[in-house]
């Protein structure tokens, strides 16, 4: 077998917001394709960083009151220790924010200007004149054109489906500070993709890209390529273009230029050539794994831009579906959208990495997470079938042979036939068929259970005569664990390391198999617990409870005259709000939500039980005897941890500056507060 050097990527998160298990698909994904590849011996390099420029990420800081470098610091230590929890194993991690992004994004800008692949020309935008900024198109909303429904973004309406330019909208405001928008030239950069028509086509026609995806660049490329914009002007977090002040590089353009930087950086670190990976002349396989919502940057964008510069192309650009929980579209209020640290406080990584495994094949599809077959197949598959195999033939081997295995093996069939699915096996981790990989895994398990089963060694131990064999069994069967266990040493390392301990081995597939004989193994150690079907609802419920933390902590829109920026209510709704002076009489931790504290307050003559997502600002202690302001005629509310009964009022952007509200002395517990 020749040794492959292999770089590979995921697609890099936004410095943003939370990771979510949308995201964790996509590098679990890689992350096993990459383990599989250094075990069989091959040189592969898994790159990765963080997505740090952009609009959204400047308005993120600002509203936090913090630079944007500020804030790509923090999300890029929270990516990293989630990506690490579910033992995604870069070999660097790195960000756009960087030199050598920088670098490479002016040198490869340079390159396409010098080959005359850059235009300059004018276009006319909407404009928020109170911030000073061109306004993308999500960041205008209006009434739709066609169907009057207000509140509907730039280009297309929710309510009827028309389709539109933000000019078109009725009443447009800017979503960011509620002004009437205004039109406005300026000069913006184009790449003309175009001119790489030929090329691409070429490109996308080589076997290696997924038919599904070569059919649909095949589409936009006979539609006709339009030249892209790569410009933004200033405000704009990011780097600044050679030789036009104040303009900047759109986001997309350095965002893959941010594997080259993660490669720059590594390269650095451990004394290897860039070159060997990314001069047109490499030998290396170059591979990005993608969603299919940006196929066109990295099937159309990136390799013309490559080709321009003089860069090698990809080798090819994998492309997964989207995922769902339990059948439908991650939700906010089902408590569906799980964060990747969410998912983490309540269940080990390697549940969702051989479930994901399980499902994952080298399409386009979308992947359904439904949580009740999760419980099920991690329970029966990796508990009840795999490790079971350990679990069950250990004892006999310590008790009839001081915990060494047999010096033959008791049924060499049955061992070929496990051993004889290793390249089957390989091909499909390398084909990305993760899914046949598990099915014929779990199908040999069965197999060896079924051996286990025949052969009743807790039976044939309790004789002195036949005892010999229930060690046989018992060593042949830990043998077939040892190799099934190397068979999915991609998908659940963490548990490989256990059976490596265990086995006294290390679990290598980058030669034959060959049996251990006359070898000394460990006393079984308990290796995997089982999913509990009502953590599951834990961790639902602890998600949307998240959701709203985090929408009562976020801060609310202030109307305009102009233009609302939230919808107007009439004074008969706003009197309905029931609204107290409460009295803290009691405030504590509750245990197991790390945003929540439980009040008790007084509400003149009753006491209601509240919990507020206030705990990154005050320590219980400090709130007792406070007055502030209650909701009190809220609905009363289901919480895990109990009812909460209203609502305390507060402002602030969240985390740590959340101010609770607190009347002026004279106030009274129970007044109405008008
Ligand atoms: O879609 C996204 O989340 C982008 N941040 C992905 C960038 S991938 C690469 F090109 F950098
Ligand atoms: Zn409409």
């Amino acid at each position: 077998m020749s040794k492959r050097q292999i770089l590979v990527t995921s697609a890099l998160p936004y410095a943003n917001g939370p990771l979510h298990l949308g995201h964790l698909l996509e590098t679990i994904q890689t992350d096993i394709w990459v383990r599989f590849q250094k075990l069989r011996g091959h040189d592969c390099t898994y790159l990765c960083a963080d997505d740090a420029h952009g609009t959204a990420i400047m308005l993120t800081a600002e509203k936090l009151g913090i630079t944007p470098e500020e804030q790509i610091k923090r999300v890029q230590a929270d990516h990293q220790r989630d990506f690490d929890g579910f033992l995604i194993n870069f070999d660097n991690y790195y960000t756009t924010h960087s030199p050598e992004c920088e670098h490479y994004a002016q040198e490869i800008y340079q390159r396409l200007d010098a080959n005359g692949h850059i235009e300059k020309r004018e276009i006319t935008q909407l404009f928020d004149p109170e911030k000073n900024l061109f306004l993308a198109d999500r960041y205008i909303k209006g009434a739709c054109p066609k169907c009057k429904t207000d509140d509907q973004y730039g280009d297309n309406c929710e309510a009827c489906g028309a389709t539109y330019t933000p000019a078109d909208l009725i009443n447009p405001r800017s979503v960011i500070s509620g002004a009437t928008p205004i039109e406005k030239a300026s000069t913006h950069y184009f790449f003309k993709l175009g001119e790489f028509t030929d090329f691409l086509k070429q490109w996308t026609r080589s076997d290696s890209l997924q038919p599904q995806i070569a059919n649909k660049l095949g589409e936009w490329l006979e539609a006709g390529l339009q030249s892209w914009d790569i410009s933004r002007d200033a405000p704009y977090f990011g780097f600044e273009i050679p030789g036009a002040p104040g303009k900047y590089f759109y986001v997309w353009l350095d965002a893959p230029i941010g594997y080259m930087a993660s490669c720059a950086n590594w390269c650095e670190q451990n004394n290897r050539s860039f070159d060997e990976f990314w001069a047109k002349d490499s030998k290396a396989e170059l591979y990005h794994f993608i969603g299919k919502d940006i196929i066109n940057f990295h099937g159309l964008f990136w390799p013309a831009m490559l080709e321009s510069a003089g860069f090698r192309t990809p080798t090819s650009v994998y492309v997964h579906g989207f995922l769902t929980v339990n059948g439908k579209k991650m939700s906010k209020s089902r408590g569906t959208f799980i964060k990747a640290a969410t998912y983490l406080k309540h269940f080990q990584p390697e549940y969702l990495r051989y479930y994901f495994a399980a499902k994952l094949s080298g399409g386009v599809d979308d992947i359904d997470l439904s949580l009740e077959d999760f419980t099920q197949r991690v329970n029966a598959d990796l508990v009840g079938k795999l490790v079971n195999i350990a679990s069950r033939s250990a004892k006999f081997i310590h008790k009839g042979n001081d915990g060494k295995l047999s010096a033959e093996l008791h049924n060499p069939e049955l061992w070929q036939r496990v051993i004889g699915k290793s390249d089957e096996i390989a091909g499909f981790f390398d084909q990305r068929e993760y899914s046949r990989a598990v099915r014929e895994i779990m199908a040999l398990a069965d197999a060896v259970n079924e051996y286990f089963d025949a052969e009743e060694p807790w039976k044939t131990a309790k004789s002195e005569d036949t005892a010999p064999q229930a060690v046989a069994v018992s060593s042949q069967c830990v043998n077939l664990f040892r190799v099934l266990m190397t068979y999915l040493k991609p998908v659940v390392p963490a548990l490989a390391e256990q059976a490596e301990a265990f086995l006294n081995c290390e679990l290598r597939w980058d030669g034959e198999f060959a049996p251990l004989l006359d070898h000394k193994i460990e006393k079984f150690k308990a290796m995997m617990t089982r999913v509990d079907s009502d953590t599951v609802d834990k961790m639902l419920e602890e998600s949307r409870e998240e959701v709203a933390a985090a929408q009562q902590a976020a801060p609310k829109k202030v109307a305009k005259k102009t233009g609302a920026a939230s919808a107007e209510i009439e004074f008969d709704d706003f009197a309905k709000v029931d609204l107290r002076i409460a009295e803290i009489a009691n405030a504590e931790y509750v245990e197991g939500a790390d945003k929540l504290l439980k009040l008790t307050l007084n509400v003149g003559d009753e006491t209601r039980q509240v919990f507020s997502g206030i705990r990154g600002a005050y320590e219980p202690e400090q709130l007792i005897g406070k007055l502030t302001v209650l909701v009190a005629n809220l609905k009363p509310r289901k919480m895990r941890f109990g009812i909460s009964e209203g609502m305390v009022l507060a402002a602030g952007p969240g985390g740590k500056d959340i101010y609770l509200l607190e009347p002026h002395e004279g106030a009274k517990p129970g007044m109405q507060v008008k």
